[in-house]
């Protein structure tokens, strides 16, 4: 492994160290919430402690912006390697100022998204970070594996991002919304975002392993 290397482990270690744990700790929450929510429903006393819902949107923050920041991680070094090889600057220096400009837009616009409140701010912010990691999910250099989308860890990380990227969107909704359709929405959307997870799992680890041998000339 030369030192170059570090930086494409970089984003698995994330993943692995700080992502997924979160995913663990989320999924735990957001099933005591409900066990929670139906107990009292029934009128039953329950001995789940009411800060459980408060405790899962506090680290569900924290879980899509480590999604979508892995995501941009991953995202970063494809891109950076194309830029250094084709000296991109030097060649077409208004894409390398337009990508760098772009990841800075969406990690703004991801920040702003977690600090506002208002219904349409929250859908312009959701909307720019999504289109931001949309377009350098697009650019040369990244292995985007097109002809095999259906096992693709491009195209699986970037719509759990999205996935995300829509909980934040529509947080207040779902405490808003008296008929529960915003709540169901939520579940529903982010079990499915649950088995993406696990799917970036095994496609990570494949791809770290096809990366190798390719390096290597196996
Ligand atoms: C692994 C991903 C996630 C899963 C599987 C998940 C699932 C759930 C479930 C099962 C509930 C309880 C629903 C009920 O009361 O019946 C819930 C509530 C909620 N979730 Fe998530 N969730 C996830 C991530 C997120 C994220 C990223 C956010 C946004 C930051 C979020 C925001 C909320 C909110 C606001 C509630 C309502 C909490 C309350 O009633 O106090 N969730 N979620
Ligand atoms: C939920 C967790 C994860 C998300 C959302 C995620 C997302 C992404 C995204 C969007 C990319 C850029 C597109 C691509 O090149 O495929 C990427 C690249 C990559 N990821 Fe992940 N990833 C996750 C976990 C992992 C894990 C656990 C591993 C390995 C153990 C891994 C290994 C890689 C590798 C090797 C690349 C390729 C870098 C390159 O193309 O040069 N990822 N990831």
């Amino acid at each position: 492994m030369k030192p170059v290397d570090f930086l494409l482990i970089i984003h698995p270690v994330i993943a692995v160290i700080f992502v997924f744990p979160l995913i663990g700790i989320v999924s735990y929450f957001a099933e005591q919430t409900r066990q929670r929510r139906l107990q009292t429903l029934n009128k039953k006393k329950s001995n789940i402690s009411p800060v459980v819902g408060r405790e899962h949107v506090l680290m569900g923050r924290w879980l899509s912006g480590s999604i979508v920041g892995v995501s941009l991680l991953g995202l970063a070094y494809p891109i950076g390697e194309n830029i250094i090889n084709n000296r991109l600057w030097s060649s077409n220096l208004f894409l390398f100022l337009f990508i760098l400009i772009i990841f800075v837009v969406t990690i703004a616009a991801l920040v702003i998204l977690q600090k506002t409140r208002q219904k349409h701010w929250r859908g312009v912010f959701a909307t720019l970070t999504g289109i931001g990691l949309v377009i350098l999910g697009f650019q040369d250099g990244v292995f985007r594996r097109d002809n095999q989308w259906y096992m693709s860890h491009f195209y699986f990380g970037i719509l759990a991002a999205l996935l995300m990227i829509f909980s934040l969107a529509i947080l207040e909704e779902i405490y808003q919304d008296c008929s529960n359709r915003w709540r169901s929405v939520h579940i529903i959307l982010n079990c499915f975002a649950l088995l993406l997870f696990m799917a970036q799992g095994m496609t990570g680890i494949r791809d770290l392993l096809e990366i190798g041998k390719y390096k290597l000339g196996g």
